[in-house]
């Protein structure tokens, strides 16, 4: 419900990185933790969606803005850090907010390498941890307990870039930016394209 209400808001804040990330997408993508769908609309009409989707709750409604939006969606219950798709597979994956919330990113780094073809891109927009020392570091520190409790195991603490850049990808491109909404330690965030 949180993120239907909220999508719009959510990606018209996000939409610098994800513009530049989520160009020119090919027509089969895989996507992690698609939840409701705040993606498609970055995608070709009649583009064919893996959703590795484990939240069930998240299902139809991530179902019904597939049929808003002309995407051939198949949703995979499972986690990113196991994802059932055979090696070299997938074109290109994409995420949103997702490697803040998995238990493992560096597991589910690997899985994406695993399944991308070679030069297969990743493509990324999500929350990081900001600078020690400033005012946002301490408010993500200060706000850690009860904005994990509220956004299901989301942490803001995580250096997603060095994860990213140490996963192993033949190139990585990372713009950091600065968004401006009240959820101040949500506003430090990442976009890009890792190449496998
Ligand atoms: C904060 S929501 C973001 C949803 C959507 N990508 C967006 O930008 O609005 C995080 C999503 O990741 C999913 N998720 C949580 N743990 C996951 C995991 N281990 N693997 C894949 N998806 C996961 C959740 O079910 C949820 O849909």
């Amino acid at each position: 419900m949180f993120f239907s209400v909220m999508g719009g808001y959510i990606n018209w804040h996000m939409q610098q990185g994800k513009t530049g990330a989520f160009t020119d997408l090919p027509h089969s993508v895989v996507e992690l933790g698609s939840g409701v769908g705040a993606n498609l609309r970055y995608l070709p009409t009649g583009a064919h969606l893996i959703a590795i989707e484990p939240n069930p709750y998240m299902h139809a409604r991530l179902r019904r803005a597939a049929n808003r939006y002309g995407i051939d969606l198949e949703i995979r219950s499972v986690v990113g850090e196991r994802i059932d798709l055979p090696d070299a597979s997938a074109q290109a994956v994409i995420s949103s907010l997702v490697l803040c919330t998995v238990n493992d990113p560096a597991a589910v780094l690997a899985e994406v390498r695993r399944i991308l073809v070679p030069a297969g891109r990743f493509s990324f927009a999500e929350h990081v941890a900001a600078k020690p020392g400033t005012p946002t570091r301490w408010s993500q520190r200060l706000l850690r307990r009860p904005w994990a409790w509220v956004f299901e195991g989301c942490s803001c603490e995580r250096d997603l870039s060095s994860l990213i850049a140490s996963a192993g990808f033949t190139s990585v491109d990372i713009n950091p930016y600065r968004i401006h909404s009240p959820f101040v330690p949500f506003n430090t965030q990442i976009a890009g394209t890792a190449v496998a």
